[in-house]
C-alpha cells in the first residue's frame, strides 16, 4: 500500500490517475483548487471502498503555497508523488500575454520543479517514485502552443535527469515521466480561452479518454521503464529515456 499525493486531481487525467491507485488499496491525497470537485471525487472513492483519501486546495501558481506543501511533505509521509496538474494557452508565441506565460511557468515549470526536487531530497534513499506528466509536446515543438511546449521540455529533461541520477547513483527511488498525447479533457478548452487563434476545425485529432490514459499511466507505473509516451500512431510506448545524455568532459561542450 502506497501513499499517492496526486496533483491537478479534480479533472480529467488526474481523476482517471486516483480511480485506479484507489482501486489498488493505495491511500491518496487528492491536490487541486476546485474543492467542490475534490470533495465530490473524494466521495466517489470511499463509496466504492477506497481504504484511504483525502484532499487538500492548493494553488500551485502561488508560491507560498507550494512552499507550504514541501514544508508539510515529512510529515504527510507520501511516497509516491505525481505532478499532474497543468495549464495550456494555444497562441502564437507573440500573442502569448506576459501574464500567461508566467502563470503557465509557476503551474507547469515551477511548482513540478519544487516538489520534485523537495521529493527527492527526502525519499532519495527510498523504494519511491515520483511520476511527472509531461505531453508529446515535451519532446517536440508544436506550432501555436509554443510557451506551453517549452513548459514541458523542462518537465521532461528534469524528470528524465533526476531518474538517470538516481540511477547512476544505485539510489532506490526511481522517476517516471509520462507523455500523454491529446486527450479528451478541460485541457483543450482552457487552453483555447483568450486565443486569438483559429482552431475549431480540430476534425484531424485523435483524442484518447482520460481513463485509457490513466491506464497507460499505470502500465509506466508497474515497469522499469523511465519514459512511456503515448505516439503519433496513439500506441503507447515504454523506454529508458529520449534525452540525449552529455558527459560533463565531452568535447562537445
Ligand atoms: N488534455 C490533453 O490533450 C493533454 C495532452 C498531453 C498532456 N496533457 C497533460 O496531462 C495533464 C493533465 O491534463 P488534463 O488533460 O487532465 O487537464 P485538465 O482536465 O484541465 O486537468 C488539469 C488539472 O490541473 C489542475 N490545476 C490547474 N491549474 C492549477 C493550479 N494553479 N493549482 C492547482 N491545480 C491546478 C486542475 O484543477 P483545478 O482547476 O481544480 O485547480 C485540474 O485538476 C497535464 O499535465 C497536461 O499538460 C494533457
Amino acid at each position: 500500500m502506497a501513499r499517492v499525493m496526486l496533483t491537478g486531481a479534480s479533472s480529467g487525467l488526474g481523476a482517471a490517475m486516483a480511480r485506479r491507485f484507489a482501486e489498488r488499496g493505495d491511500h491518496l491525497l487528492l491536490v487541486a483548487r476546485r474543492r467542490p470537485l475534490l470533495e465530490e471525487l473524494q466521495a466517489e472513492l470511499l463509496g466504492e471502498g477506497a481504504s484511504h483519501v483525502e484532499h487538500r486546495v492548493v494553488d500551485l501558481a502561488h508560491e507560498s503555497q507550494v512552499q507550504q506543501l514541501v514544508n508539510d511533505l515529512p510529515e504527510l509521509g507520501v511516497d509516491v508523488l505525481i505532478n499532474n496538474a497543468a495549464c495550456g494557452h494555444w497562441d502564437y508565441s507573440w500573442d502569448t500575454t506576459p501574464e500567461r506565460m508566467r502563470y503557465m511557468i509557476a503551474v507547469n515549470v515551477s511548482a513540478v520543479a519544487v516538489l520534485s526536487v523537495a521529493f527527492s531530497q527526502i525519499n532519495h534513499l527510498k523504494p519511491a517514485r515520483l511520476m511527472n506528466v509531461a505531453s508529446g509536446a515535451g519532446y517536440a515543438l508544436f506550432e501555436g502552443s509554443i510557451p506551453y511546449s517549452a513548459s514541458k521540455f523542462f518537465v521532461t529533461a528534469l524528470t528524465e535527469g533526476i531518474a538517470r541520477e538516481l540511477s547512476s547513483q544505485k539510489h532506490a527511488m526511481r522517476s517516471q515521466l509520462l507523455a500523454p498525447g491529446p486527450m479528451a479533457t478541460e485541457f483543450g478548452a482552457s487552453a483555447m480561452d483568450g486565443s486569438k487563434m483559429d482552431r475549431t476545425d480540430a476534425s484531424g485529432v485523435q483524442f484518447h479518454t482520460a481513463a485509457e490514459v490513466a491506464e497507460f499511466a499505470m502500465q509506466l507505473f508497474d515497469s522499469d521503464a523511465t519514459v512511456g509516451a503515448v505516439q503519433p500512431d496513439m500506441s503507447f510506448a515504454l523506454s529508458g529515456g529520449r534525452h540525449p545524455v552529455g558527459q560533463l568532459l565531452d568535447a562537445a561542450w
